[in-house]
This record gives structure tokens, sequence and C-alpha cells, in this order.
């Protein structure tokens, strides 16, 4: 038989094992990059706007990712608690993505508008006032540390070469957006947009 023959023969089998798994691998990847659903920001989607995309930096800087996830997958249990599930095209300007896989906490892709700043402030103080059987960290130095104006406005020129469509306003506008923010700010700034963006009604 055929295949025994090839099942004798290590080599020609590693080569035809390889083959196999790499046809197999475009044809899963190759389409996603021609795929504009996946490429495109979705409607409504653009950079973020400085003061959040310093809030961003300090999300991943803290490590909030480590319990939360940003990423409403398509079962009705998601749904039916986070809202709409996450499109692809909703963290085209996510660098690195954010869309985690651990949920110690609650998934935040739509948390945006669902509480006040007041209460973000007082949550990331300290959780415990807020929610008694928190075990979220209390991250209360972001209310004492100031953003740094200038390096919001490298990040947005290093994410311009990525091709995130900052205009030369936009560039100019950061330092105007973002000095004498306390990183709290800037953090509470990110999280109330986290969502908000994609337009409804599809
Ligand atoms: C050790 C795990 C852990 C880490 C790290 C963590 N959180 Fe949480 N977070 C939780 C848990 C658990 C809850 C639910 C209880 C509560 O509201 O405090 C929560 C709740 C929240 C909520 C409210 C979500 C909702 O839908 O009610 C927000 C917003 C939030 N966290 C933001 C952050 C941010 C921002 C950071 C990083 C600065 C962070 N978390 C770090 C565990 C964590």
């Amino acid at each position: 038989m055929k295949h025994d023959f090839v099942e004798k023969k290590v080599g020609l089998m590693a080569v035809l094992i390889l083959l196999v798994i790499s046809v197999g691998t475009l044809v899963q990847i190759v389409p996603l990059i021609f795929d504009a659903q996946v490429r495109d920001p979705a409607p409504g989607i653009e950079p973020y706007p400085p003061l959040e995309l310093a809030g961003r930096d300090i999300y991943i800087r803290e490590g909030c990712f480590g319990c939360h996830s940003q990423m409403i997958r398509p079962f009705r249990v998601e749904t039916e608690r986070y809202g709409h599930y996450s499109l692809a095209g909703e963290s085209v300007y996510d660098r690195p993505f954010q869309f985690g896989s651990k949920r110690t906490g609650p998934d935040l892709a739509r948390v945006g508008g669902l509480y006040s700043d007041k209460w973000h402030r007082l949550h990331l103080i300290d959780p415990r006032q807020l929610v008694p059987e928190s075990n979220m960290p209390a991250y209360p130095w972001l209310a004492t540390r100031e953003v740094d104006p200038r390096t919001v406005e490298r990040r947005m020129r290093a994410l311009r070469r990525l091709g995130h469509p900052y205009t030369d306003e936009d560039i100019a506008g950061a330092q105007a957006a973002t000095s004498g923010k306390m990183e709290i700010d800037a953090l509470i700034a990110y999280l109330q947009g986290l969502g908000t963006n994609l337009e409804r009604g599809r």
C-alpha cells in the first residue's frame, strides 16, 4: 500500500507533514490579510486621543491585563452581560491588543460609560471602598503622578510611523491635552472610551 511506503520513509514523511501543515496554515492566514473586516477599522473607530493613549500605556504598565480581558466572545452568556461581541476592526489601533485571556475581574471591552469618573477614581485608589469583597489591587500612586506630555507626543509619532492616521495637528495638540493631568485622569479617560466608539445599529 502507498501509505505503508510513506510511513517507512521518515524523511519523506517529515517533508510531506511539513507541506500539509504549511498549506493548511496559509489557507487559514492569507485570506485574513486581505479581509477588510479584519484589517480596517470598524465604523467609528479612530486612533486614541492623546490622553486616552497615555492611559492605555498606564493600563499596560500596571498589568491590568493580568486580570481583565478586553474581548467579548460571541456567546449569549457574554453578550447579555457585556454587550455586543468584540469585532476585529475595533482593535486595529491597539498595539499591542489587549484581548487577554485571564478574567479574575470582568471583561472591560465595553466598560466605557458604565460608571462615573468619580466611581473609577475611588475604585482605582481603593477598590474595597466600593466593592468590599474585591481582590483588585489598589493603585493610589496613579493619583499623585503626572503624565509626561512629551512622551505622549513621541508615542503618537511612533504610532504614526506604524500607520496610525494621526495628523500633525493631533500631535501638536498632545501637549495641551495631557499637561497637568495625573496618571489616574489618563487611565480613567481610557477606560471611559472603551467600547463607546463603535457605531451601533448594525
Ligand atoms: C488581581 C486582579 C486584578 C487586577 C490586577 C486589576 N483588577 Fe480590576 N477588577 C478585578 C476584580 C476582581 C474586579 C471586580 C470587583 C471590583 O469591582 O472591584 C475588578 C473590577 C474592575 C473594574 C470594574 C468593572 C466592572 O464592569 O464592574 C474596572 C473598571 C477595573 N477593574 C479596572 C482595572 C484597572 C484599570 C486595573 C489596572 C490599573 C485593574 N483593574 C487591575 C481584579 C483586578
